[in-house]
């Protein structure tokens, strides 16, 4: 799906999210599927829009940054998810699980312009920060350097995973006023900051303190620069927290130049509340190592893994996501 589709196609989103169960195969025929699709809507004007969405009209909405009030199609899809799983929990999860993931997987590698293999599903920004610091593999001595702009979840994974285990991080100041805040500057920052027992730099892709939004790819280009020199278990890692970034820029990770990117899918991709994902270029996926079991089959099967061994298992809100 891409960008300029994902209003309109948001309720594939809806129907496709649900989470693999390992064990539990399907035993008979997919059973035809629920009755989300619904006539196109006009998005040709702004009314059009709106008009999608159950929003009080008495009220000027600005806080898609914090989270989305469900559009129709995904509000028909939840919906529909909903009536399915009240009816007969069990059964209904097993009919609807296999395709549904398949599908939810396919459109989120389409809009990322990844493979399917790169993304793990997750329920939110968070959740994927918190995998992903908590998960990283670190020789001792090795720290994670994150910045002054990023949002409580990024410093507090960080913080947790210091607790636990003594991982040594630090803050750089990227800029001194957000008003005046070039790339040149934001790049020199970032390349005074990292030192030689740099493993990661965690950044904010647009800083939901300040709106400034960092030139990321200048940055992986810059840590290209420091990492020509470094083995591969001392190459600098970009971690990228991109909530602010997905559904508003066309920039795909890959072209960001990041290692890792999270985000939710539940600001302003208007997708169902408590959705994210968490991509890992190739590369990079041995960096990592999963710390909530998933329930996802293709975990034990060769093959690509990263996306199904980083998906959180445990029974979800189904028919949210
Ligand atoms: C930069 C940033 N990252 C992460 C979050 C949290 O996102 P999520 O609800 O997807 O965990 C927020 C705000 O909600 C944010 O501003």
């Amino acid at each position: 799906m891409r960008r300029r589709q994902f209003i309109a196609g948001t309720g594939l989103v809806g129907a496709g999210a649900v989470a693999g169960l390992a064990g539990c195969e399907p035993d008979r025929p997919a059973p035809p599927r629920p009755a989300t699709a619904a006539a196109q809507p006009n998005l040709s004007s702004w009314d059009g829009v709106r008009a999608e969405f159950d929003l009080d009209p008495a009220w000027a909405h600005f806080a898609a940054f914090v989270l989305a009030a469900h559009p129709r199609p995904v509000r028909r899809a939840i919906d529909a998810h909903r009536r399915g799983l009240d009816a007969n929990t069990e059964d209904y999860l097993r009919r609807q699980e296999l395709g549904l993931e398949d599908e939810v997987l396919a459109a989120a590698a389409d809009y990322l312009g990844a493979e399917q293999g790169e993304i793990a599903l997750t329920d939110s920004t968070t959740m994927g920060l918190g995998l992903l610091y908590g998960g990283l593999r670190l020789r001792p001595g090795q720290e994670v350097l994150a910045t002054e702009h990023d949002f409580y979840s990024t410093h507090e994974s960080l913080r947790l995973r210091a607790g636990a285990d003594g991982t040594p991080w630090r803050r750089a100041r990227l800029y001194r006023d957000p008003h005046t805040a070039s790339a040149g500057e934001i790049v020199d920052a970032v390349r005074h900051a990292v030192g030689a027992r740099t493993r990661a730099l965690a950044i904010t892709w647009v800083h939901s303190s300040t709106g400034v939004k960092l030139p990321v790819r200048a940055i992986a280009d810059a840590l290209g620069e420091v990492n020509r020199g470094r083995d591969p278990g001392d190459r600098v890692l970009l971690c990228v927290d991109g909530v602010h970034g997905l559904g508003v820029e066309p920039t795909e990770p890959a072209e960001l130049g990041c290692d890792f990117l999270a985000a939710g899918t539940h600001k302003w991709l208007f997708g169902p509340r408590g959705t994210g994902l968490l991509w890992a270029r190739r590369s990079a996926w041995d960096a990592v190592t999963a710390t909530i079991p998933t329930f996802d089959r293709r975990a034990g099967r060769p093959g690509p893994r990263f996306g199904a061994v980083m998906t959180p298992g445990g029974y979800h809100s189904f028919e949210h996501n």
